[in-house]
């Protein structure tokens, strides 16, 4: 009795939500309304980054974390309806994770928790025969899918080479990297991230010129000139492996774009 119990218990306070990459995404949450309503999302990675906040009947957005500006929105027509869900748009892998919603009103606090899961469906597969040698593939599908092959009526074929899922760079460079650092012509820091830290470390000399950082470990610089041009190392840990990459810049425009580091 008291497994069925806990079961119950679990289901109900981490429900799931799957978002499809890059389009929008409602997290649910309810309250008891009351007069005068405060209302705080918070992502639950280190540092619990506010997603949203919404209080004296208006939304707070002073402290809202980076990575979710201009993407999320609750529903103020619904508040005095005790619906506090909030939409995100954009969905990113980045943003898989557990995520909190907080009230407080005259009658008491109130928190509730969703996971988030993020997917990108297959949305078209080609098939193609050559011979006989039928190929039949698929690109940008998250997470990993399952591939099987079957004939219809069923038979005892024999698959020539084992069905390959192959991880496409687009993807392995949206997993967050714990620790990062960029340097140039090898020896310069321009920046360095560390496991735990929320945002990277960029030197004196540089900060004028980074405009963003990712996740990722993508770094794009701006209002450059010419004594700019030159190697960019990118030394990208976690726990086991590093993996350096070199990108040349040389300049063309006042904004550039670095490559990627890949992880
Ligand atoms: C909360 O509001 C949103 C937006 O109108 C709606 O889609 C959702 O179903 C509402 N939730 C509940 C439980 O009413």
């Amino acid at each position: 009795v008291s497994f069925t119990i806990w079961v119950y218990i679990t289901l109900k306070l981490n429900p799931e939500v799957t978002c499809v990459f890059s389009s929008s995404c409602l997290l649910p949450c309810q309250f008891q309304f009351d007069s005068d309503p405060v209302i705080h999302w918070i992502y639950l990675i280190t540092g619990d980054p506010h997603i949203h906040s919404y209080y004296s009947n208006q939304d707070q957005l002073g402290h809202q974390d980076q990575r979710f500006k201009g993407r999320t929105s609750l529903f103020k027509d619904q508040i005095s309806r005790g619906n506090a869900s909030l939409l995100l748009r954009g969905v990113k892998v980045q943003d898989q994770g557990r995520y909190q919603c907080f009230t407080s009103t005259t009658g008491g606090n109130q928190k509730s928790f969703i996971n988030l899961k993020t997917e990108t469906p297959v949305s078209e597969v080609s098939i193609s025969q050559e011979g006989n040698r039928i190929t039949c593939s698929s690109e940008g599908i998250y997470p990993e899918p399952e591939l099987t092959w079957s004939t219809s009526p069923p038979s005892n074929m024999e698959l020539q080479d084992r069905p390959r899922v192959q991880q496409t760079e687009e993807h392995s460079s949206d997993v967050p990297v714990s620790n990062f650092t960029w340097r140039f012509n090898h020896s310069q820091i321009i920046l360095t991230k560390t496991e735990g830290e929320t945002s990277s470390r960029v030197s004196e000399e540089w900060r004028k010129h980074v405009e963003e950082v990712s996740e990722s470990g993508s770094l794009t610089l701006k209002d450059l000139s010419s004594t700019h041009e030159g190697v960019y190392t990118c030394e990208a840990r976690n726990k086991e492996e590093t993996i350096i990459s070199n990108i040349f810049l040389r300049i063309s425009k006042f904004f550039q774009r670095l490559n990627k580091c890949k992880m």
